[in-house]
């Protein structure tokens, strides 16, 4: 069993161009409404589980590359810590530009990645 820590790195075995579901996390290592950060192959990955249904995007804001893990989240959304661009957690779709000088600015979505759980492991494809 793995512990309940918020950041994880993983090294995987990659065959260049190839995508494959590869194990990240367990659901024991995410309580509801919470986040978690995933280093995988030098990719950071926020996972979050919201109502124990697990959603990973790209770590870095598509903005200016803020840690998505360290905004806040709030039914659903992530709040970048850099300029506040609002992203649903569930398709990456941004819903708020980033704001600069009381200035919205659009960005673009997040990235997000398939996810699946088989047993009590959560798997992504990457
Ligand atoms: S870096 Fe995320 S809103 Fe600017």
């Amino acid at each position: 069993m793995m512990s309940l820590t918020t950041e994880t790195t993983l090294t995987l075995d990659f065959k260049e161009g190839i995508m494959k579901f590869v194990k990240i996390a367990q659901t024991t290592e995410l309580m509801e409404g919470t986040k978690k950060k995933i280093l995988v192959e030098n990719r950071e990955i926020l996972l979050v589980n919201l109502k124990n249904s697990y959603y990973a995007l790209d770590n870095k804001c598509p903005h200016l590359g803020g840690s998505l893990f360290d905004g806040t989240l709030e039914s659903g959304t992530i709040i970048c810590p850099r300029h506040h661009s609002q992203f649903d957690v569930t398709t990456g779709k941004n819903l708020e530009g980033a704001k600069i000088l009381f200035v919205r600015f659009p960005v673009k979505d997040a990235h997000v990645f398939p996810v699946k759980v088989e047993g009590s492991d959560i798997l992504i494809e990457i």
